[in-house]
């Protein structure tokens, strides 16, 4: 069953029916100041950091599911309803949600009343506009109330959740004209407010919630609201509001807009006050002037458009299934953006409060996004190493804010600094700037402790060859990416978090993962130390490169396929000898991408025992048979029940290196139906079970040991978009950027004909067109670029600013 429908030309996902199987959200916002938004009003707003300054308050996991938002309440005579269905829930006429790129606008209508809500943060602004328009349908003249609604955070999302004996005291609030102000903690050690306004006289207004709401009455029915009766009620202390009440009228035809701005300012320390105990408020007043007309926001409106045309430009394509031109145009690179906006910070499972920007994670998130804004991605690369050690290591989280490593969760994830080379050479090859080889980046955030970039890339390297155990295979630390191999750990309390205690130190577990990740990555320094003329150091790395590839023939091979690890006692991870999770994905995706052992048919072997063992109706699970029981040796993996997470689950993360690696043997078709398996827009009639957006991936779907199997969860901050983005684009679709140019090498069905390619590469536009006529999936006869033969297959940069076709023949 469907409950939308996906609308190509306008980039939206049209919601229809409000009562989605989970909530649908999006989210506002690009660069400095976000909301989150559910199909139903629900959601929250933040500057920089979900955790340190939250601007509205949101309660997870509630009854119901999505309860607290930005809302509106529309009183018409004794009909009380709201734009985006929730709160009130009345029975809409109709009802329409359109989640776009970076605004949603919800169409709600009633008895004759059309309410237009148009939701997004133009571009550089530190505020959400709302802008309502209301129309009179109907062939009476309507006079209706309309109520807005947020809750204010008391800005620390955390201390706003835990800290009630001290925050139901702080809360502070002005009114002045149409605008709310919240001002609690200003007068300390705050220089920042933040404000809520409408461009238009209002009748009354509310700033405390139990005299707004009523004490016993839930956001659905609120008295104020059904009285039809603001009570500008100011708020000491208890739970600050904000919520306008406007009196409008309107004649048989006749529509009237609002602009209602949310908006955060910061001032300066000597500028804080107008006079005693009055804020300062000429800066909320600058930024609501800016955007007081119906005009200015249709204007910060179709630059927002544009932003996005221009973004998406880059790389489009054009191929016989419209699914898989909609995620590969539209929504997989917007989820990219989304996830190096956000890392692993604030989404409907991720709170806001427990993880900030992610050293692995923020990485892997730059393959995805580094062709839209490489300038951003290039600032995202210096900020992750800047919270690297000297001797490689890092700290395995940030604070967006401070952009400081996270002490409380520590380091010693020791995948962690390779991804550093991973996100390096994707930004240098789309840009063909080396010149961040040279940038002074500090260690440990402390710029006397710089050294040039290169020096952070050669630490990672040698983090792994200065940290091998037994077998020379890399030790794992707490974890490599599977957080939850926790080889180390040994842990028998219930209050210790399995994601920060290492009880025994000193461990020599060792991780097949890391190898193969080494081999990829360490084959990239490699290359990288060549092309900028560092031989002698290629010449050293290649000796540890070809080490591992030995270490892992010799030591990690299992017969039919790469063992996972070797557990703190030397026994064997991902073995058929193991009585459970006999064969793990990780591994399988890593020395298959390295090509470790190719000519001995070990790749082969390996991906055959993925798609025997691992592969299900809804993608390939992470390992197989799942754990029952807990092994304490193993640790987080096997307390979660057989199916789910890394437990058996489909970890849509990691299915794209399988995809990878299929199209390293050339099949395309295997490589095509992992992909589509769990591509969002191809489940979109499986919503029911699926539960989750249709337009954006999850992290993970219940795998076949499941109670139910194919049901989502966790959406949207998952690696999983950007590796989806890179395979489907660079390894299936095949175009490449590299160091001298575009490399071309589909790896396609062979059913297709061919597809097209846009790709906008360093200035230049490249049509690239591929046809399939012996229907093959690899391989390739000729390539000819605006008519003239080429004897490579990577493409040259030709003349910037201007159009040159690629046409290639596959055969
Ligand atoms: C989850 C992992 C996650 C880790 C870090 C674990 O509970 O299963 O997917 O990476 O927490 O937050
Ligand atoms: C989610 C985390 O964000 C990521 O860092 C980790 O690699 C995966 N879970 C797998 O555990």
């Amino acid at each position: 069953m469907e409950y939308g429908y996906f609308d190509d030309e306008n980039r939206e996902y049209v919601i229809t029916n409000p009562k989605t199987p989970y909530p649908w959200i999006n989210y506002l916002g690009n660069e400095d100041f976000f909301s989150l938004t559910s199909n139903t009003g629900g959601g929250y707003t933040f500057y920089k950091d979900a955790k340190f300054r939250r601007l509205t308050r949101y309660r997870y996991n509630n009854i119901p599911a999505d309860n607290g938002g930005k809302y509106f309440y529309i009183k018409d005579g004794d009909t009380i309803w709201s734009p985006g269905w929730k709160p009130v829930k009345t029975e809409l006429d109709h009802y329409e949600c359109r989640h776009g790129m970076s605004y949603t606008k919800f169409k709600g209508s009633k008895n004759g009343i059309e309410a237009e809500v148009l939701q997004f943060i133009p571009l550089g602004f530190w505020g959400e506009i709302q802008k309502v328009s209301l129309k009179n349908s109907s062939s009476d003249k309507k006079k209706i109330k309309l109520f807005s609604f947020i809750e204010w955070c008391l800005w620390n999302a955390e201390d706003d959740m835990t800290n009630f004996q001290r925050n139901f005291s702080t809360g502070e609030v002005e009114v002045k004209d149409s605008v709310i102000y919240h001002k609690t903690e200003f007068k300390e050690r705050r220089n920042h407010y933040a404000f809520y306004s409408v461009n238009s006289p209002i009748t009354g207004y509310d700033t405390d919630r139990e005299t707004f709401v009523g004490l016993y009455n839930g956001l659905d029915a609120p008295d104020a609201v059904f009285e039809g009766q603001s009570r500008n009620s100011i708020a000491h202390g208890w739970s600050p509001i904000a919520s306008h009440y406007l009196e409008i009228e309107l004649k048989p035809g006749e529509d009237k807009e609002f602009i209602f701005m949310l908006g955060y300012v910061e001032v300066e320390k000597d500028k804080k006050w107008e006079s005693k105990s009055i804020i300062n408020k000429q800066p909320a007043h600058d930024m609501i002037s800016s955007y007081d007309t119906a005009d200015k926001v249709n204007r910060a409106f179709e630059d927002l458009r544009a932003y996005w045309d221009n973004l998406l430009g880059k790389i489009s394509i054009e191929s016989a299934d419209p699914r898989l031109d909609r995620m590969v145009n539209i929504w997989n690179q917007y989820q990219c953006m989304v996830t190096f906006n956000m890392s692993r910070s604030a989404s409907f499972f991720e709170s806001g409060i427990g993880r900030g920007m992610g050293f692995r994670d923020s990485n892997q998130d730059l393959i995805g996004f580094v062709h839209q804004i490489p300038e951003r991605a290039r600032e995202r690369i210096y900020d992750i190493a800047s919270t690297q050690f000297e001797d490689g290591s890092c700290y395995h989280q940030y604070q967006p804010l401070t952009k400081k490593g996270n002490a409380a969760v520590g380091g010693n994830f020791n995948d962690d600094p390779l991804w550093l080379i991973l996100s390096t050479t994707a930004y240098i090859k789309e840009t063909g700037d080396f010149s961040l080889l040279d940038e002074m980046v500090p260690f440990d955030n402390d710029s006397s402790r710089a050294k040039s970039h290169f020096e952070h890339l050669k630490a990672s390297f040698y983090h792994v060859v200065h940290n091998l155990g037994p077998h020379k295979l890399p030790l794992i630390g707490r974890a490599d990416w599977n957080d939850c191999l926790n080889l180390n750990c040994f842990s028998e309390d219930p209050n210790e978090s399995f994601q920060t205690t290492e009880n025994q130190k000193g461990g020599t577990a060792e991780s097949l993962m890391i190898a193969g990740l080494f081999v990829v990555y360490g084959k990239e320094y490699v290359k990288l130390c060549i092309r900028i003329g560092k031989e002698d150091e290629a010449k050293e790395a290649q000796v540890h490169v070809d080490a591992m590839i030995e270490a892992v023939k010799q030591h990690g091979w299992d017969g039919d396929w790469y063992l996972r690890a070797y557990d703190y006692f030397g026994n064997k991870v991902g073995s058929s000898e193991n009585e459970e999770g006999k064969i793990f994905i990780e591994s399988q995706g890593w020395c298959t991408m390295a090509e470790i052992g190719k000519e001995e048919g070990m790749v082969e072997k390996s991906l055959n025992a993925v798609k025997k063992y691992l592969d299900c109706d809804y993608g390939i699970v992470l390992n197989y048979p799942a754990f029952t029981k807990y092994y304490i040796e193993y640790g987080e993996i096997s307390t979660y029940p057989a199916g789910y997470k890394e437990n058996g689950g489909i970890f849509c993360h990691n299915n794209p290196w399988i995809m990878i690696g299929e199209t390293m043997l050339g099949r395309g078709d295997q490589a095509y139906d992992y992909y589509t398996k769990i591509a969002p827009s191809f489940l979109e009639e499986l919503s029911e079970l699926h539960k989750v957006e249709p337009y954006v991936y999850c992290q993970m779907i219940a795998g076949k040991e499941a109670h139910r199997p194919g049901e989502a969860k966790n959406s949207w901050l998952s690696g999983t978009a950007s590796w989806n983005f890179y395979a489907i684009t660079q390894y299936i679709l095949g175009i490449r950027a590299e160091y001298d140019g575009l490399a071309i090498n589909p790896c396609i069905p062979a059913s297709w004909d061919g597809f097209k390619m846009k790709r906008v590469f360093r200035d230049v536009t490249y049509n690239i067109n591929v046809k399939n006529p012996e229907h093959i999936s690899k391989g390739i006869k000729q390539i000819l670029v605006n008519g003239q033969p080429v004897n490579s297959n990577i493409v040259p940069i030709l003349e910037k600013g201007k159009e040159h076709s690629v046409e290639v023949l596959m055969g």
